[in-house]
């Protein structure tokens, strides 16, 4: 028997089940996330703390450690045959791969790195990622190759750098999470199966733009913090990391609901977060996990990308709270 097929539980292993390429390009955005997740557990001693000199395509700083995990996915991505092309938060366009462009099954989209503002607190960050069919195979992957809603997704996940480092993954067969064995370097299962409890009495939202938000929200919010003596007759628990793959996480253990809504801050951006590389692939793990996740008015599963950069408004969590939401 090959000794690999005595530990079931490990990530390349449990990808057998899936088509060999989709395989290759899940192990090969591992072994990239396992470089960012050594880069961000030397803290300080990687000298990737602070800004680098220059600003992302959205105008927005980049840190040190956001250029360091961008260079580090796309270098991977480039030598996987399997992927055609991919894109990043941290460039204004789409990559098309030099050797199998044409050829390539997958399309890749991520950002690099979550949470950036919390690099220096030591406080959780990630890598999320979502993975598109190259729908013209055999021609060069476009631009517009990439606009794709997000149910078309293959499959897509995140990389959380915490006290440990845990992808969770769906391939459209539900959630599971594979912990990181530092000492083996083998990405093991931990969690399989992963539902999202539809109830719940914790919320996250950044109650700083309070006085900008729609309605709706602004009642759904009161309604929490009025708690017993309110409508809900409960009282209700609030988080906010800033990391949207933190908070995520703790949705996938535990239950709630998080939002960055629509807010009149500012008019020209709908949304804080961006739909194809936050809010898509968020979106597949909350519908593969029995919760669910909309832009207040929209499914975001459903909406057709405009732009690679687009922003959305983002609630999701659990089933029943959604539903009171929308
Ligand atoms: P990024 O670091 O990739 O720019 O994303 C940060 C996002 C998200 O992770 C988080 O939920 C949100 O921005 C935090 O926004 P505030 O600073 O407004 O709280
Ligand atoms: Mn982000
Ligand atoms: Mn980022």
């Amino acid at each position: 028997m090959n000794p690999a097929h005595a530990q079931p539980h490990r990530l390349d292993i449990w990808l057998e089940e899936q088509p060999k390429a989709l395989r290759h390009v899940v192990m090969t955005i591992a072994g990239a996330c396992e470089r960012i997740g050594e880069a961000a557990g030397q803290g300080a001693l990687a000298g990737l703390h602070g800004l680098a000199e220059s600003d992302n395509s959205q105008g927005e700083a980049q840190k040190k450690l956001d250029v360091f995990a961008d260079e580090v996915l796309s270098q991977a991505l480039a030598g996987c045959p399997h992927v055609a092309g991919w894109a990043s938060e941290e460039h204004p366009d789409p990559t098309r791969s030099e050797d199998f462009g044409v050829h390539g099954d997958y399309l890749v989209v991520f950002d690099p790195l979550d949470g950036s503002s919390n690099i220096e607190a030591n406080i959780s960050v990630g890598t999320i990622f979502s993975i598109l069919p190259h729908p013209f195979r055999g021609t060069p992957v476009g631009d517009a190759g990439f606009m794709q809603p997000a149910k078309q997704q293959v499959a897509a996940g995140y990389v959380l750098y915490g006290p440990s480092t845990v992808m969770v993954l769906t391939c459209r067969n539900g959630v599971q999470a594979f912990t990181l064995d530092r000492r083996s370097g083998h990405w093991l299962l931990t969690r399989s199966a992963i539902q999202v409890p539809a109830t719940t009495r914790e919320f996250a939202i950044n109650t700083s733009n309070q006085r900008f938000w729609d309605k709706p929200v602004q009642r759904y919010v009161a309604e929490c913090v009025a708690g017993e003596t309110g409508p809900r007759r409960q009282d209700f628990n609030m988080r906010w990391v800033a990391s949207m793959v933190a908070e995520v996480h703790r949705i996938l253990t535990r239950g709630g609901v998080f939002m960055y809504p629509r807010d009149n801050k500012e008019p020209r951006k709908p949304g804080r977060l961006r739909l194809m590389y936050e809010a898509a692939p968020m979106a597949l793990l909350m519908q593969q996990a029995g919760a669910r996740a909309v832009t207040g008015t929209q499914e975001l599963l459903e909406i057709v990308p405009d732009t690679l950069h687009q922003r959305v408004p983002v609630i999701l969590g659990s089933a029943d709270e959604i539903a009171r939401i929308v």
